[in-house]
């Protein structure tokens, strides 16, 4: 089931077939360029005046068209790890939106999320530019709600979850009515077009940095071997492609690797609060939340209405644009499809509404684990057996999520400087 580049072929060629393949009327659909990441990598060799040459960007294209394949006819490459995605699952979800003779669906994927997520899973679909936030990303493979520590992919679970509720407060719809079968074919490819969008990001910045084009016009990242080609030119184009497999293997790890990093619930010592013993939890939470360890009032507001900080950007925009953009790089990058940065606002507490699942153990992972790819932080925890370093203990945590929880139905006439304990409170911004 699973292939890997044809090298025998010159590259191109082995996809002029594929096209022949899609469905009756509808275009053969096609993954978009990474432009904005092609700008970057440009960007960041530090010449101003460097841009990639076509002949490098079409064979990064190949590269990618070889191992992944198109938006209606998925590959999964021949590397390690590749286990972890199904073709027939996969195809559930790619293509056109049809169904196969036998009824199974087909084109699930362009049904249900490529308005918003785009074929590529770029996250700017036609409905993308309405939105706020804007429809993930999933190229740079980082996602929000999930279980495991920033830096970790999400686990399956986690990407089910968010596929199954939605994310309330967002555009992000619920996809409970699809069937089990569905929802799974749809997990899959969200990770297939993570996946090809990260190996994408990885084969630009190499050939932005390893090509010289000008010292050598038919250098490679897999050289073309010639007719009668040496044992040593053979070599060479093998050690290039076991690169290449190498790093394509490298993202398919870090997919399945994040299976075990699921963050362990500690759940509160004093078992299940109630009573004065919760209202007293409570009290402790919000002087933690004002207070100058975990300080969440920095960026919640003193009244917890999510109008601390709000000057700054999701990493999404933030990798192109940095923290604090000039007008000029954001044109620049909004010529090549980067959508239109916007401020990213921390939460307001006071309305109850989660985005990742208002469970305790959903929020326990936020405060644990900080919100990847905004400015949201993993709280620090006390180093254990040092009780006067800086840092939260878990009934920390406990107390903090008390509050929390009981923010919605605080009064808001009762601000925080009322409170007799009120510790020193420190606000950088
Ligand atoms: C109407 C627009 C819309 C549709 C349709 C849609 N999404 Fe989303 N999706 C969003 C938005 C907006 C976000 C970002 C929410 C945020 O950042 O808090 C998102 C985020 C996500 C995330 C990231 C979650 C995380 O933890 O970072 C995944 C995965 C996802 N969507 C999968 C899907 C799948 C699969 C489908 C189709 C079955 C789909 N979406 C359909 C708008 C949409
Ligand atoms: C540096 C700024 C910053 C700090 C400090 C911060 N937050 Fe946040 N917080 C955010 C932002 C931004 C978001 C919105 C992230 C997103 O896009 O989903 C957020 C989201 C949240 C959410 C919503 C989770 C969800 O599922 O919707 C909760 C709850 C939360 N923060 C609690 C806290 C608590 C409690 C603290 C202190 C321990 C804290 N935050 C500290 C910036 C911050």
């Amino acid at each position: 089931m699973v292939r890997w580049f044809p090298f025998s072929l010159v590259p191109g060629v082995a996809l002029v077939g594929l096209s022949l393949l899609a469905g009756c009327g509808s275009p053969a659909a096609s993954f978009v360029r990474y432009e904005t990441w092609v700008r970057k990598v440009e960007k960041d060799t530090g010449d101003d005046k460097f841009r990639m040459k076509g002949a490098q960007l079409a064979e990064v294209d190949d590269l990618l068209a070889a191992s992944f394949g198109t938006p209606d006819e998925p590959v999964i490459p021949a590397v390690e790890g590749a286990e972890l995605l199904s073709l027939t699952k996969l195809k559930l979800a790619a293509g056109p939106v049809s169904s196969a003779a036998d009824g199974s669906p087909r084109g699930l994927y362009r049904e249900h999320c490529a308005h918003c997520h785009g074929i590529t899973g770029d996250g700017n679909g036609p409905t993308a530019a309405f939105l706020n936030p804007y429809p993930r990303d999933y190229r740079p493979g980082k996602f929000k709600f999930k279980s495991t520590p920033i830096g970790s992919k999400p686990t399956h679970a986690d990407l089910k979850k968010i596929v199954l509720d939605g994310i309330p407060g967002t555009a992000m719809p619920s996809f409970k009515l699809l069937t089990d079968v569905e929802v799974e074919a749809l997990v899959q490819y969200v990770k297939y077009l993570s996946i090809r969008g990260e190996v994408e990001r990885n084969l630009l910045k190499t050939s932005s940095t390893e090509i010289d084009l000008e010292a050598d016009p038919s250098a490679r990242l897999v050289s073309i071997v010639p007719e009668g080609a040496t044992a040593e030119q053979k070599k060479t184009q093998q050690d290039q492609l076991d690169a290449i497999r190498d790093e394509i293997a490298g993202v398919f790890k870090k997919w399945t690797d994040s299976e075990a990093a699921a963050v362990e619930i500690k759940p509160d010592p004093r078992g299940k609060l109630q009573g004065e013993a919760l209202a007293a939890s409570q009290r402790r939470g919000r002087e933690l939340f004002y207070g100058t360890v975990a300080n969440c009032v920095k960026c919640h507001g003193d009244s917890a209405l999510g109008d601390g900080t709000l000057t700054d950007y999701d990493d999404w925009a933030v990798e192109f644009i940095t923290k604090t953009p000039d007008r000029q790089i954001i044109r620049e990058y909004v010529a090549v499809g980067l959508p239109q940065p916007r401020n990213i606002r921390p939460r307001n507490l006071r309305q109850g509404v989660y985005r990742g699942g208002m469970r305790p153990i959903d929020l326990y992972w936020r405060l644990k684990n900080g919100i990847e790819g905004t400015p949201m932080p993993a709280v620090t925890m006390k180093p254990e057996g040092d009780p006067s370093a800086k840092g939260l203990t878990t009934e920390d945590i406990w107390d903090i999520l008390n509050y929390v929880q009981s923010l919605p139905f605080e009064s808001i006439s009762n601000p925080f400087s009322t409170l007799p304990t009120a510790p020193e409170r420190e606000r950088s911004s």
